[in-house]
């Protein structure tokens, strides 16, 4: 493998342990402003220095996150559809790599439809967007996409997903967990990330979906709304990657959720000399 390209991706997945926490706040290109993304700047600061990335469009990285700050972006390159459009799959590649090299981006991001009506273009563009990082050294995450379709979330049909992403050339995959989740990541040659999907009831019902994914394979989490949707996101990311990085089991997570939750309540007030008490 190319040694910037190699170089990148350990900036994603880490090579200690060859897992990753990558922090998803690109909801808003077919969404518009989710719930509790709608200031994406005031979302993003308090989770960023937890964050081993961070994916996003250029839009919200540009207008929402510190230059400065050195956390790893994978930029997300496709879109063209909105979720009050007609078809969620028709999807182009719409940020040029010349702008990602200009972002000084660590990956690239899009999606695929795999048995969806723009599933060939979207495969085609996959191969292109591969072919292209490629060029310069960086590498492309491919997000399997299931839309509206949500009843497709089976270990067969996400296995057919990722497996066509890494035969494109993909240098990772992020995907759903599902049953027999790990017939997924062994039939994939490539790391296999997941997404968190909508909020689940509580964190602990998130908690056990990134430890079940961890136990079956995966890389890591590609997480958004069960994250910055809870009402304690920062415990919430911190209780996440405890199961990533440190094998956390879902109750010394869950422990450790509550007591992160805790402590922020209870913090005390600093009353300087000079108020009143
Ligand atoms: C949408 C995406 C999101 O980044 C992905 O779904 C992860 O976020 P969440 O954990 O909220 O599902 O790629 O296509």
């Amino acid at each position: 493998m190319d040694w910037g390209l190699k170089n990148r991706l350990a900036r994603i997945i880490k090579p200690h342990d060859k897992r990753g926490v990558m922090l998803a706040v690109d909801h808003g290109y077919f969404l518009g402003p989710t719930e509790r993304l709608e200031e994406p700047r005031k979302t993003i600061a308090p989770l960023l220095p937890h964050a081993d990335s961070l994916m996003l469009t250029r839009g919200v990285l540009r207008t929402s996150v510190d230059a400065r700050y050195p956390v790893p972006v994978v930029l997300r390159v496709s879109g063209g559809s909105s979720i009050i459009g007609k078809d969620l799959s028709n999807e182009k590649i719409t940020t040029s790599v010349k702008d990602a090299i200009k972002l000084n981006v660590s990956a690239l991001a899009m999606s695929i439809f795999v048995g969806a009506p723009h599933e060939h273009e979207s495969l085609v563009s996959l191969g292109n967007l591969v072919n292209e990082g490629e060029e310069y050294g960086i590498p492309v995450l491919a997000v399997t996409a299931v839309g509206k379709e949500l009843e497709k979330r089976d270990a067969r049909y996400l296995g057919l997903a990722c497996r066509i992403a890494a035969e494109f050339g993909a240098h990772l995959v992020k995907t759903y967990y599902c049953e027999n989740f790990e017939k997924v990541v062994k039939a994939c040659p490539v790391p296999v990330i997941i997404a968190g999907g909508p909020k689940l009831a509580t964190e602990l019902d998130a908690l056990k979906l990134t430890f079940d994914a961890i136990q079956a394979g995966a890389s890591g989490v590609d997480m958004g709304r069960n994250i910055w949707q809870s009402d304690n996101p920062v415990p919430m990311i911190k209780a996440v990657k405890a199961i990533v990085h440190q094998n956390a089991t879902v109750k010394e997570a869950h422990e450790m959720f509550n007591m992160l939750k805790g402590a922020k309540k209870t913090v005390k007030p600093v009353i300087r000399s000079n108020q009143k008490s």
